[in-house]
């Protein structure tokens, strides 16, 4: 009988996991560079953890289950509110600022198509306990280089969903509605927007695009009291991402689908992928760790979608070789095997990061190098009677077809130089 995958999640061979392993390598370095440490938290929290905060789009969307003690759990569609948990419960003690990456499967149901999958997987850090402009500038900065040290062209737009907020708010509109308009605005629901707030000066705001120097225009619109402070971080951030050389277009038409944001926002686009282009999302959080019964922590953070990350590298031809096989060990006979065995472990050792493959189904050596051949090996190393005598192995450049009989240790040098 056979059995079909369910709907919205996929199977990864080899040659793609490779491809995906290589751009998880690539953001781990530029993660760690900046010194973020990896943290794990759970595949499934208990529901209100992602109902209280996430947002209609998230909400919606949840694959939820009761556990046998009835239980309402729910497999995490994202993890910044695992992290905020995390921190409140364990982590609000420890010294300030928390730099933190995660790399994992999230699951969301939803309509799956290109770009779109019921499991997929992000890279996303959080930078917990630090609020000022240098903390924003940092996460947006980190995000910019992590799509250029992967080669990908893309969009990074910038907006502040505190000064939105803070307009529909003296406008006399309610949290709750407050949320459904960014939500709408976050679709792109042009009619919804103008039905809602077409009287007031909110559609001029959102339709403000544009560089570094279109903020001076945008901020008389912005609210004039009491948020003086949070424009002025705002404007330090984008001043000091646009001398440090980072590209970027203000764009107070974005907003970002989950309610927890509070302060700058930010995407990435990626040309050419069709509906499902958003590549990275991320914004600052200010309020999460305490509605989640920590103390009042500002947070900032991002999450890439590595699927869609992969597409992009897909499309720019820049797909990651995977990696080459350095050498398959092939025993002439069966008495050959455990010291074929040996051997290859030996050489794993003396060859750091390498991949040593041992043939392990018998092949006689014509058919064993015709697999190295296929598998585009650089080396064979053969062992056999002659060889284990002498305590040595015969080593065969498999482009040249030279062959030589030698030392472990000398064809552990041949084959690393
Ligand atoms: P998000 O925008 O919901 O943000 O997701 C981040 C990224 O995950 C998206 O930009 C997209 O690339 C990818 N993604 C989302 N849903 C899917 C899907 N169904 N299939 C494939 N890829 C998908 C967050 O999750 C926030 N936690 C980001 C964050 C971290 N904000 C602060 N810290």
């Amino acid at each position: 009988m056979a059995f079909e995958r369910p709907r919205g999640v996929r199977d990864f061979d080899p040659q793609k996991m490779a491809a995906r392993a290589a751009i998880e390598d690539c953001l781990r370095t530029e993660f760690e560079s900046h010194s973020y440490r990896r943290i794990g938290t759970p595949t499934f929290e208990y529901l209100e953890l992602f109902e209280a905060k996430s947002g209609g789009d998230i909400r919606d969307h949840l694959y939820v289950f009761e556990d046998k003690s009835g239980r309402r759990l729910c497999l995490r569609p994202e993890a910044t509110a695992s992290v905020a948990r995390m921190f409140a419960n364990e982590l609000s003690v420890a010294p300030k600022p928390l730099r933190m990456y995660y790399v994992c499967p999230m699951f969301r149901y939803e309509k799956p198509q290109k770009g779109r999958y019921r499991e997929f997987w992000q890279a996303g850090v959080e930078l917990m306990g630090a609020g000022g402009h240098l903390a924003d500038a940092e996460a947006i900065s980190l995000a910019s280089r992590c799509l250029k040290r992967l080669g990908i062209e893309h969009d990074l737009r910038i907006s502040h969903i505190g000064i939105i907020r803070r307009l529909l708010e003296d406008e006399g509109i309610k949290e709750r509605a407050q949320d459904d308009l960014i939500q709408a605005i976050d679709k792109g629901d042009k009619a919804g927007i103008e039905e809602k707030v077409g009287h007031t000066g909110i559609p001029e705001l959102l339709s403000i695009q544009g560089g570094f120097e279109t903020l001076e225009a945008a901020s008389s619109l912005f609210p004039k009291v009491g948020m003086e402070d949070e424009l002025r971080r705002f404007e330090q951030t984008l001043s000091l991402l646009d001398s440090s050389g980072v590209e970027f277009s203000i764009d107070f038409g974005m907003a970002r689908g989950l309610d927890y944001y509070t302060g700058v926002i930010f995407d990435a686009k990626v040309g050419g992928l069709g509906a499902q282009d958003q590549v990275l999302g991320g914004g600052r959080y200010d309020n999460l760790i305490k509605a989640f019964g920590g103390p009042q922590t500002p947070a900032v953070g991002f999450a890439f979608g590595i699927d869609r990350l992969v597409q992009a590298m897909e499309q720019a031809n820049q797909q990651s070789k995977s990696s080459t096989l350095d050498a398959i060990v092939i025993p002439c006979s069966d008495d050959a095997s455990s010291y074929a065995f040996m051997t290859a472990s030996k050489l794993r050792r003396l060859i750091p990061d390498s991949r040593i493959e041992l043939e392990i189904c018998g092949r006689r050596l014509k058919a064993a190098l015709s697999l190295a051949a296929a598998k585009a090996a650089r080396y064979a190393v053969i062992v056999g009677r002659k060889e284990i005598a002498a305590d040595e192995v015969t080593l065969r450049d498999m482009d040249s077809k030279v062959q030589k009989t030698m030392s472990i240790s000398l064809a552990a040098e041949k084959i690393t130089s």
